[in-house]
């Protein structure tokens, strides 16, 4: 049966670390609460923009499947923070790189979006829509963040995550996914203000709201059916799995999904203490440490679940394929600063403040 499997994967994440050290200088919060509450100890701030950090991990995703930019026929790239509006950062992507063969377009399923974009990409490489894919999941999170509400601005950060699919009849490859989204949560992760929604108050714009107890709930509940969905679907037993590879949202929700899976944890994959929250990112800048650190072998069995805004939520089981190695190295790295985390942070911010005054 024709499926999508995984061929070239890759990462982009930006040099200015934001540590808890540096948020107790800017609000009311601790290393202690931080660490205790969500397992986040730095995340990354981006001096460039989204579509930057995506063409670098696409870069090392088309570099690691041997593949040039002509190859590629669909570019979807998932996130909730696009450079702008009109048109898609797929498109920007494609400006940046070439890809001259590829239709581009976004996706946002907030934090769920890369695992929704690879069940898009599974389908459509399986009806023989697509035959090679760049899916990217790339996050400029620090935009919506408000260092006045420290309740979500120790949760987020930045950076970018790519993988190129390609067409298989062998046993590797997307077994199963499935995705789910309840409309009536839609309000309790949102960012208002940045698209046609008239009449947002100008204090509410730009900026994200979280009722985080609200999402941890669902959280928890959603991801361990998703995942278990997707394993029963692959005709798989629990036991069958070597890796999960959650979002990174919050290590409690990531342990108690694993619990619910019966996994120990070794094999669950976790970077949350070193980038936060990446949303779409988070997925496939996992994998590619994983990969990196050799925590996938051939033909081992890899569950992907997220949860996110939505609040949506989408897992999928793969066989991976017998190459665990990039077949090439890219040298794409994103331009150096001389800028801080808390600079950057902090000029946002006021950047911010200065439009809801206007
Ligand atoms: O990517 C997918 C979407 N996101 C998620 O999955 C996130 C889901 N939610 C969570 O991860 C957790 O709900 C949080 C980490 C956001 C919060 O953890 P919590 O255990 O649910 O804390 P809480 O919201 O119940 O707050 C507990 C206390 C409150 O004080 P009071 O009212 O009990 O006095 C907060 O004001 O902690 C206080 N608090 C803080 N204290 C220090 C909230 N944020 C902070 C902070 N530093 N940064």
């Amino acid at each position: 049966m024709r499926r999508a499997t995984i061929t070239g994967w890759g990462k982009c994440v930006p040099p200015a670390v934001l540590t808890n050290a540096d948020l107790e200088t800017l609000m009311d919060t601790s290393d202690e609460w931080i660490t205790s509450r969500s397992g986040i100890k730095e995340r990354r701030i981006t001096h460039v923009e989204n579509s930057d950090m995506a063409v670098v991990a696409a870069s090392h995703a088309l570099a690691s499947a041997g593949l040039t930019d002509d190859d590629i026929d669909t570019v979807i790239v998932a996130t909730c923070t696009p450079d702008r509006v009109i048109p898609a950062t797929a498109t920007f992507v494609q400006e940046k790189m070439g890809l001259r063969n590829a239709a581009c377009y976004d996706i946002n399923a907030a934090c769920s979006g890369f695992v929704y974009g690879l069940h898009l990409a599974n389908s459509l490489i399986a009806t023989q829509a697509a035959h090679r894919v760049l899916l990217i999941g790339s996050e400029k999170l620090s935009v919506l963040i408000d260092i006045e509400d420290r309740s979500t601005a120790v949760l987020f950060g930045d950076g970018a995550g790519a993988v190129v699919l390609e067409a298989t009849e062998g046993t590797d490859g997307v077994l199963a996914s499935n995705m789910g989204s309840d409309g009536q949560l839609a309000r309790a992760l949102t960012a208002p203000g940045l698209g046609s929604e008239e009449d947002v108050p100008v204090d509410e714009a730009g900026r994200v709201y979280m009722d985080g107890r609200e999402v941890f709930r669902n959280a928890v509940v959603q991801m361990g059916s998703a995942a278990l969905a997707a394993v029963t679907d692959a005709g798989l037993e629990l036991e069958d799995i070597d890796l999960l590879i959650p979002h990174q949202a919050n290590v409690r929700i990531i342990d108690a999904t694993a619990r619910r899976m019966d996994l120990s944890p070794e094999k669950v994959f976790m970077n949350i203490a070193s980038y936060g929250n990446t949303s779409a990112a988070s997925i496939p800048i996992a994998l590619t440490e994983a990969l990196e650190e050799g925590r996938i072998d051939p033909g081992d069995n890899v569950v992907f679940v997220a949860f996110g805004g939505g609040l949506t939520w989408a897992a999928a089981t793969l066989a991976w394929g017998e190459r665990v190695e990039p077949i090439g190295r890219s040298d794409a790295a994103l331009p150096p600063t001389d800028s801080t985390a808390v600079e950057l942070l902090t000029k946002r911010q006021k950047t911010r403040l200065r439009g809801t005054a206007e």
